[in-house]
């Protein structure tokens, strides 16, 4: 079936994070009744909602992306009854899930019946998230069903972590648009397949392998997750596509203590008005560097970092026609911000 994108009227909506207006989000909650497309903040990224029980509306999600229909979506809901409803899993499983949700955290599990195949690619596993904002919360909760929702960007655009970022893609292409202040994380989150024995981490985020290790014993961390090997398909569907990038050329120079002053001076003469971001650690180093720069945070606050990286590539693409950036150590969520970083990454330094 194909859907034929049209220009949407879209409502927006604007709501407090911690107290929303409930009749507000009711508004929005009636109108994913009948198969609406709704945006809705989360503590990671905006996502961009519809009911996962209906192919009809799951099939808008598609189409407002622009999302291949191969790359499967997390179904969001609104209590730890979700993942019984919707997937098998043992109480066990359920028990140890349940040390980290609500949070910016997804499980792959077997997949119940009533999860269309739309949604998963047709797999038999389907990934479930129990987002923590309090937004995402009410709002899944008064729709009544579970919410299929990727990233609401624009396939292979950085994610939305503020409300400017996600009416410039989404705008005219979903029904409703809820926002709210900027979110915790900025970045999506971690996915983890629990099918096997052993979790395996399919994409790093927010709750680190050491944070998921201490409940379930041991992970596995696939190398693709660094970016350094191809990606297995069958495993990661979601990796294969070109991801996070804005408009211009990213540069990464990867984390290094000891910087090499005049690499870095020569990667910023290709362009003619690049932005280079830097580590306070390395802040007295470049203060010389006569380009226009600006410093990421500390390394010491990866969570910091990680919050602003996709809003940085957003305003940065409209100012500047290259984006040169230094990387963060590969720990903890630094593991998740170079993970993204290496995907929009048009060169890296090594
Ligand atoms: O933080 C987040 O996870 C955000 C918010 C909105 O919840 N959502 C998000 O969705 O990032 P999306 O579609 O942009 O990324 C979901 C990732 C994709 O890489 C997809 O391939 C993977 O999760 N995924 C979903 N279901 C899967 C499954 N059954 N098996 C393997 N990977 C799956
Ligand atoms: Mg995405």
């Amino acid at each position: 079936m194909k859907v034929i994108n049209m220009f949407i009227q879209t409502k927006k909506i604007e709501v407090d994070d911690f107290n929303p207006d409930i009749s507000k989000l009711i508004e929005a909650a009636e109108k994913i009744k009948d198969d609406s497309t709704v945006v809705f903040p989360t503590e990671t990224v905006y996502g961009l909602g519809a009911n996962a029980i209906s192919k009809n509306a799951v099939q808008k999600i598609f189409a407002a992306k622009g999302r291949p229909s191969d790359n499967p979506l997390i179904v969001h809901v609104s209590c730890i009854d979700g993942f019984k409803r919707y997937a098998h899993i043992s109480d066990q499983l359920l028990y140890m899930v349940s040390e980290f949700v609500p949070g910016p955290i997804t499980f792959v599990l077997e997949k119940r019946d009533i999860i269309p195949d739309i949604v998963t690619a047709s797999r038999q596993s389907v990934g479930i998230r129990f987002p923590a904002h309090p937004v995402a919360q009410k709002f899944i909760e008064l729709s009544g069903f579970p919410i299929a929702a990727p990233s609401a960007n624009i396939s292979g655009r950085p994610s939305p972590t503020n409300a400017e970022d996600v009416i410039e893609d989404m705008n005219g292409k979903v029904d409703y648009i809820i926002t709210s202040g900027n979110l915790k994380f900025g970045i999506e989150s971690t996915v983890v397949d629990v099918t096997g024995n052993t979790p395996v981490i399919l994409r790093p985020g927010p709750i680190p392998p050491e944070k998921i290790e201490e409940v379930f014993g041991k992970v596995i961390i696939p190398d693709f997750v660094y970016g350094q090997s191809t990606v297995d398909v069958a495993l990661a569907p979601g990796m294969k596509y070109r991801h996070y990038s804005p408009c211009v050329p990213v540069v990464l120079f990867e984390y290094k203590q000891k910087i090499d002053l005049l690499q870095i001076s020569d990667n910023l003469s290709f362009y003619e008005n690049p932005i280079f971001l830097f580590l306070k650690e390395h802040a007295d180093i470049f203060e010389s560097i006569g380009y226009d720069k600006q410093c990421i945070g500390t390394i010491n606050n990866l969570y910091e970092i990680g919050a602003k990286i996709f809003s940085m590539f957003r305003k940065y693409e409209k100012s500047h026609d290259a984006i040169i950036i230094e990387g963060v150590p590969d720990k903890a969520i630094g593991i998740a911000i170079m993970n993204r970083l290496r995907k929009a990454a048009s060169k890296i330094i090594g």
